[in-house]
């Protein structure tokens, strides 16, 4: 199981979005679950729920506080699901804080998840004990970048020493999910490719991965929530450009040549029953005393 975190500590920057159409392509070939760890819900209503196969779903509060199994919901979306935010009042984030183990939650309750090849997290854009549980959990965090200078210094004021005040927790065995950073949201402005260019410096100084697919500025995204359809299945083709289908596949191809070396066993569990790339296997039961990180493990 492959956990990708979408995070920014920018809000607005794209997050959402990103997560909901990767997830729907990743869910044409795979299991997919989907958990929105935002106390804005925009994740959870992103794809309609299949109310007809709903019981009583496990929301973020229960999936992080309980030790019950989850149990997701159903999109509409054929092989994706979704465990839903459900913390208007943010009052998941000061109990977490509160918690011995508040940072480790989330990594914990994945533990107990089965059956999916891939969970996605989708994050607020601010710093807090939940999107630092997401960060942790993740094998890879995914942080989308418009060209604008706003979002470009928060990038590095913001998001780069929230993953720097996390690694202390490499030394007990659990790490960061390997920040990737994408230029999102992108226009043809020569504002713009001064910007790409500055951060891309900045990026590969720091040895941080800048992936080559860029998502561009195009309403068809807009487009495509307004309807709670995946972009790939509303823009298929173009007749000029690139289109939004072509752009996720690019995407998914480009993480998945990058998840490959991240966690390169995954493949070696191809049609378990368990998922195609199930690792879980691989981890220490709930609540060990000091649990293996899967990502060292594998290392
Ligand atoms: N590629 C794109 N082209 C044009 N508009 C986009 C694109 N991706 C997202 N948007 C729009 O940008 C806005 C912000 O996107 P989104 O809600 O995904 O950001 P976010 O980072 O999740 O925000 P928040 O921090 O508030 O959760 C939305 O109106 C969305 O429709
Ligand atoms: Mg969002």
């Amino acid at each position: 199981m492959l956990k990708i975190t979408c995070c920014a500590t920018k809000g607005g920057v794209g997050k959402t979005t990103l997560c909901a159409n990767l997830s729907a392509i990743l869910a044409d070939q795979a299991r997919v679950l989907m958990i929105d760890a935002d106390p804005q819900p925009s994740l959870t209503g992103f794809f309609p729920i299949d109310a007809g196969k709903q019981g009583r779903p496990t929301g973020l509060v229960n999936l992080l506080l309980s030790d019950d199994l989850p149990a997701p919901a159903a999109t509409t979306i054929p092989n994706l699901d979704v465990i839903a935010s459900d913390d208007p009042a943010g009052e998941l984030e000061n109990r977490l804080l509160h918690m011995p183990d508040g940072r480790l939650r989330m990594f914990r309750a994945l533990e107990q998840v089965k059956g999916y090849d891939y969970v996605l997290i989708d994050t607020r854009g601010a710093r807090g004990a939940l999107v630092e549980n997401a960060v942790l959990a993740a094998d890879l965090c995914l942080s989308p970048i418009p060209p604008e200078i706003l979002a470009a210094q928060e990038f590095i004021r913001g998001t780069l020493s929230l993953f720097e005040s996390l690694q202390p927790f490499s030394s007990l065995g659990f790490e960061p999910g390997q920040l990737t950073a994408l230029f999102y949201r992108t226009d043809n402005t020569n504002d713009a490719k001064t910007i790409m260019h500055s951060i891309s410096d900045v990026l590969s100084q720091r040895g941080i991965r800048l992936l080559k697919t860029i998502v561009p500025n195009r309403v068809v995204y807009r487009e495509a929530a307004t309807r709670q359809v995946p972009v790939h299945l509303h823009e298929r083709q173009r007749r000029q450009g690139i289109s939004a289908s072509q752009t996720l596949l690019d995407l998914q191809s480009e993480l998945s040549g990058i998840l490959d070396t991240i966690c390169p066993l995954s493949r070696v569990f191809d049609n378990s029953s368990l998922g195609a790339n199930d690792l879980s296997a691989r981890s220490t039961p709930r609540g060990g005393a000091r649990a293996l990180h899967p990502k060292s493990d594998l290392k």
